[in-house]
């Protein structure tokens, strides 16, 4: 693995030095400092004809993780290196991924416009919100799930019996339904409703499903400012569930998000370490590094 390097970010040193420890992948932390206005100056040694992968989440803050992921490509490109492997564990806005209400920007496409730019080997990113997002990418990006290894995890810790899998939405529904399929569960959604305008969510109503006394795994593609699983843990209590846990590809949990979902009867939340923090009980490198070698 001479030739082959590992670039960490900022927002993903956890998964790069997995990455290299596991599969002897030089590792380079580039140097990075904040200037007072907020600009970043990040500093690395030459990669000339090196085999580059580059990591970094693009999780808060966002818009600066995103300029610092450009640099690094640049970077990577005025040195000519080999080949350039970007990942994306976490990819930002891709939930603006429509034009909701007249006038939007379509956020997603011009992050995917800015990356394609460079011209790269390979993209990967886990759990992308939506296929909608994915189709602004080229045909080199590779969306991998973490939906299996989270089942894994669930199913190596957690008492199964007595368990409903549910999605808060009926978009996150395919994602709740491969989860409970490996869990050998049933599965149902609940009907959220987005004010477009304000952003604020309502989860009033279940589609299907008895709840009475059952132990619920609520499945989504992420956590942000956790409104969706307060609501939707506030409605399984209405149901008369017995207790309740959460899981997620990506955990942002902003705003004390954590504290939040507890109080609303959340036991435990597992996700991945897409974003590092207390609940990341799932390691993304394999998946990662079987994508990087994936032809
Ligand atoms: C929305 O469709 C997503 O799948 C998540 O449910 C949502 O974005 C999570 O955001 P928050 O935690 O702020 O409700």
């Amino acid at each position: 693995m001479k030739n082959r390097v590992i670039i960490t970010g900022p927002a993903s040193e956890e998964l790069g030095t997995n990455l290299s420890r596991k599969y002897g992948m030089q590792l380079m932390k580039p140097e990075i400092k904040i200037f007072s206005d907020g600009e970043s100056k990040i500093t690395m040694e030459s990669v000339k004809n090196k085999n580059c992968t580059i990591i970094q989440s693009l999780c808060p803050p966002i818009d600066r993780h995103i300029i610092q992921l450009l640099m690094m490509i640049h970077k990577c490109k005025l040195d000519r290196a080999s080949k350039i492997t970007v990942i994306i564990p976490y990819m930002a806005y891709a939930r603006q991924d429509k034009e909701f209400v007249k006038g939007e920007v379509i956020t997603i496409a011009l992050l995917a416009k800015l990356i394609k730019y460079f011209n790269i080997f390979k993209l990967i990113t886990v759990d992308i919100h939506s296929k909608e997002s994915l189709s602004y990418f080229g045909s080199n990006i590779i969306n991998v799930s973490a939906i299996p290894l989270l089942a894994r995890y669930v199913l190596d810790n957690i008492d199964t019996d007595n368990v409903i899998v549910v999605s808060p939405d009926y978009g996150g529904f395919s994602r709740a339904q491969k989860f409970a399929k490996i869990l050998k569960k049933d599965v149902i959604y609940l009907n959220k409703n987005r004010n477009r305008q304000t952003g604020d969510i309502k989860i009033e109503t279940k589609h299907g499903g008895d709840l009475k006394g059952k132990k619920i795994i609520i499945v989504d593609d992420m956590i942000s400012t956790g409104n969706s699983i307060i609501k939707s843990c506030e409605l399984l209590k209405k149901n008369g569930v017995a207790n309740i846990f959460v899981v997620c590809t990506h955990a942002l949990l902003l705003n004390e998000a954590l504290i939040k979902i507890k109080q609303s009867g959340a036991y435990e939340i597992i996700s991945t370490n897409s974003v590092p923090n207390v609940c990341s009980k799932v390691d993304l490198s394999d998946i990662l590094y079987s994508s990087i070698e994936d032809k």
